[in-house]
């Protein structure tokens, strides 16, 4: 799916006031995350205002992110559930967003893939800060077919491709050395290969979600909650959240 324009993009510069003085001094005080705070002074978000589709407004909002310059806008923290029943959270890259979902690509050997595995339930949260917005996704992930992480694969850098093969994601390794001597071996190994193949360890899933929340600050921190819910019949449903 393609992002639409939005036609009121807002600017960070436009978003945030300079706080008040803080109660306390910056140093030694060791209580400076008490005093951090910014007043947020975008325009309100209105139901009337927002795509029907979540998936529309989403396109929407990412376009105004990656227009107002937002350091790795398709950056979303995943979250996913252990075998324990504890939370564990990580940063990934949206790199799909198509019909039903938000894909994202890693190595399936991985803690995240494993828990996922096991546990299809997810989390994403979009941090656009500079915006005074955040978008936060409840879904259930699923694997992405081979062909499609196949065609995804091939457009990254032969680099890239290169540190998938030699990295064991998420288990110990001795030292950095360490690290670097498997990629010296898988350079070895795929020298006269023009293209890296697909490791089977290494795939994508898609969250497709039942809800989308959108969040947008504003003064007094009566901050802007619309949350998407999808019904047993599919139809999204939008309501308002207290802040
Ligand atoms: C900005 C950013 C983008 C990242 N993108 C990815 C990604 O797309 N896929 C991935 O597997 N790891 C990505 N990582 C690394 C993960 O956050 C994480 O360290 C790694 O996937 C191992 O997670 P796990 O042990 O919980 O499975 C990214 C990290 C950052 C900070």
């Amino acid at each position: 799916m393609q992002p639409e324009q939005h036609e009121q993009p807002v600017p960070p510069e436009h978003l945030v006031e300079p706080a008040p003085p803080p109660d306390a001094v910056p140093g030694p005080d060791p209580q400076p995350l008490a005093a951090m705070r910014v007043r947020y002074v975008p325009g309100a978000l209105r139901e009337q205002d927002v795509a029907a589709d979540p998936f529309a407004q989403f396109g929407r909002w990412l376009a105004d992110a990656v227009a107002a310059g937002v350091a790795e806008p398709n950056a979303m923290v995943l979250g996913t559930v252990g075998p324990d029943g504890r939370p564990s959270s990580r940063t990934v890259l949206l790199k799909e967003l198509d019909a039903t979902g938000f894909v994202f690509y890693t190595n399936t050997t991985s803690r995240k893939a494993g828990e996922l595995a096991a546990r299809p339930a997810a989390s994403l949260c979009f941090p656009w800060h500079a915006m005074a917005r955040q978008v936060v996704v409840e879904g259930t992930a699923e694997a992405v077919d081979r062909a499609t992480a196949q065609a995804y694969w091939s457009t990254r850098p032969r680099e890239s491709q290169l540190g998938a093969w030699a990295s064991d994601q998420s288990r110990p390794v001795a030292d950095r050395e360490a690290l670097h001597a498997r990629l010296v071996q898988v350079q070895e190994r795929f020298t006269d290969v023009p293209s890296v193949p697909l490791p089977p360890h290494w795939g994508g899933f898609r969250v497709v979600p039942h809800r989308l929340e959108l969040w947008q600050g504003q003064p007094g921190r009566l901050h802007d909650r619309l949350r998407y819910e999808r019904g047993a019949a599919g139809a999204w449903t939008l309501t308002r959240l207290q802040p």
